[in-house]
């Protein structure tokens, strides 16, 4: 007995029509353009050898409206899982060329099953979109698939990572799917994500718009915040994504891939003392702070080019997996605006699902004061952070660097919003308000009628700075840890660290808590 080499053959015919579905130039053109074909994509996310496929033959082409004898290879998504390395990742890569990528009942169910596949085996989703969104002829079929994806995205969300990757049009409804994921990484050039693009905007609106100023990367990574990372071209974006995937786990009972054989070395670090100005009024970059903060100066931002007065981004010290939070106070003095908090809530609340030790680095004035700040709902933005702090259960150590002030100094972990260690370096102001602000409320009689006003309110300041808000003053009321030396910043973290890996909080049983939305 043997299979009749027909009916191999057979089977070989029919994969190499399905998986060679776009032609040699027409793959060449892609690749002059920096884009990949969606099998590539997966190609080059997956080490060689390890993608398996479901749902090759799926296709439900031939009873749509108009589509008789039309093949539609894969349904226009691949689907299946792969490893990298020793991580399994789930994917899936939508097929432009396949009816331009739009969502079926068929597409929506390959979706779901290579999601829900994630889900019980607990490993990443990574999924590249290029879809003119819901396809047109399945009607309510169409939309009932985007409905189930969504549910998906939610049952996953806060359990396995997930990544968008858009590498091309991601349109109408199907823009909510990257929204409901943990990252959304976008393609300069070609990708662009609108819920109503600029033909339909013109015609509703009589503003004549275009897809770069309502879609483009550009615009969604530093106006919108809607895209987390900008990548060059589709390689690029696969790198990004390998390089995200390297601090996450794979969901969230298991803990970041930390190095723990790195040592602690405690020699202390001099030179984070020329990271300092000398004047207080000169802002300091706290981006050379973190560089010598973290391991290898490396520091993987996230949301890089949105709301830049807070920085966000994961690293690791000695070894150990963090997410950073940091004040920008070359940025708007590092005050916190709408756009900060929501930037920072939205970090704290993804380390803490997977397990993300959290270190927040202070150097903040305030809230910033404004009127479209107040109109715009800074109290509910603002109250996000202590939402997301206060509701992490991963570790949480907080270093006040200079200035923490008033409700900013709550909103940036302190003690009492769940910190397990608090330190402060000897610069550390911590106060209701700034000094001179203080001074002004507290000794207005007394400079009406000083000699000399200036000069009697910058002394008051300094006093007040040197007196009521210094660090000693935080640490004898046992509200900090310890008041440090910058130098030793990084190994006095990286100890802390290494003791707070085990840490578990158990709170009261509930469905959720409320985020001020
Ligand atoms: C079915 C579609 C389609 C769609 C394109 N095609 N979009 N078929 N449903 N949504 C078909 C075209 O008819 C064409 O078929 C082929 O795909 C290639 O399309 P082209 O337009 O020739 O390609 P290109 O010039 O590269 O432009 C690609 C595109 C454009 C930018 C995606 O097609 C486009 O704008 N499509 C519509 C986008 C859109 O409005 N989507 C919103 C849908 S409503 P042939 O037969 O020529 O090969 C929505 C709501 C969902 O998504 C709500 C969920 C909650």
């Amino acid at each position: 007995m043997t299979i009749r080499p027909e009916l191999i053959e057979q089977l070989r015919s029919r994969r190499a029509k399905l998986t060679q579905n776009v032609s040699d130039e027409k793959l060449a053109a892609l690749h002059v353009k920096g884009l990949l074909s969606a099998r590539e994509r997966l190609d080059a996310l997956f080490d060689a050898g390890t993608f398996q496929e479901l749902g090759l033959h799926a296709s439900h082409s031939a009873t749509l409206f108009g589509m008789a004898g039309r093949e539609l290879p894969a349904d226009g998504v691949i689907a299946g899982s792969g490893y990298l390395g020793n991580l399994q990742v789930a994917a899936f890569s939508q097929d432009i060329n396949v009816l331009a990528g739009s969502l079926g009942k068929m597409q929506a169910r390959k979706i779901n099953r290579i999601m829900r596949h994630a889900l019980k085996i607990g490993v990443p989703v990574v999924a590249f979109k290029d879809s003119g969104g819901a396809r047109i002829q399945e009607g309510v079929d169409a939309l009932s698939g985007y409905g189930d994806v969504f549910y998906s995205n939610v049952l996953l969300s806060g359990v396995v990572p997930q990544i968008a990757v858009i590498c091309g049009p991601c349109a109408g409804g199907a823009a909510y799917s990257p929204a409901l994921m943990d990252f959304v990484i976008m393609t300069r050039q070609h990708a662009h994500m609108f819920l109503t693009g600029p033909e339909v905007i013109k015609a509703v609106t009589g503003r004549a718009t275009t897809m770069a100023e309502v879609g483009g990367a550009e615009m969604h990574a530093t106006v919108s915040g809607n895209a987390h990372f900008i990548a060059e071209d589709d390689r690029h974006a696969i790198a990004l994504v390998k390089q995200l995937l390297s601090y996450l786990p794979p969901n969230n009972t298991e803990d970041p891939p930390h190095h723990l054989a790195e040592p602690i070395d405690e020699t202390a670090d001099a030179e984070i003392n020329d990271c300092v100005p000398d004047d207080a009024f000169e802002p300091l970059d706290m981006y050379s702070v973190i560089h010598r903060v973290v391991d290898g100066g490396e520091l993987f931002e996230v949301h890089a080019g949105f709301a830049r007065n807070i920085i966000v981004g994961f690293a690791r010290i000695c070894g150990v997996v963090v997410g950073i939070v940091a004040n920008q106070p070359m940025v708007m003095a590092g005050a916190l605006d709408l756009n900060a908090a929501d930037k920072a809530a939205r970090f704290v609340r993804t380390c803490n699902i997977f397990n993300v030790p959290v270190v927040t680095l202070v150097d903040v004035p305030g809230f910033l004061p404004g009127v479209e700040q107040e109109r715009g709902g800074i109290i509910r933005h603002g109250a996000k952070m202590l939402s997301a702090y206060g509701s992490c259960t991963a570790p949480k150590i907080t270093v006040i660097l200079r200035k923490a002030y008033g409700g900013s100094y709550l909103a940036m972990c302190s003690q009492e919003m769940g910190a397990d260690m608090v330190f402060a370096w000897p610069t550390a102001e911590i106060a209701v308000m700034g000094a001179e602000a203080a001074v002004r409320i507290l000794y207005r009689k007394e400079l009406d009628q000083a000699e000399d006003r200036q000069a009697r309110a910058v002394e008051l300041a300094q006093e007040y700075r040197d007196e009521f808000a210094s660090p000693y003053v935080s640490a004898s009321n046992f509200y900090i840890t310890d008041v440090i030396e910058p130098g030793d910043t990084r190994w006095m973290l990286a100890l802390a660290l290494r003791k707070l890996l085990d840490k578990r909080e158990l709170r009261p049983a509930k469905k959720h808590g409320n985020i001020p939305m």
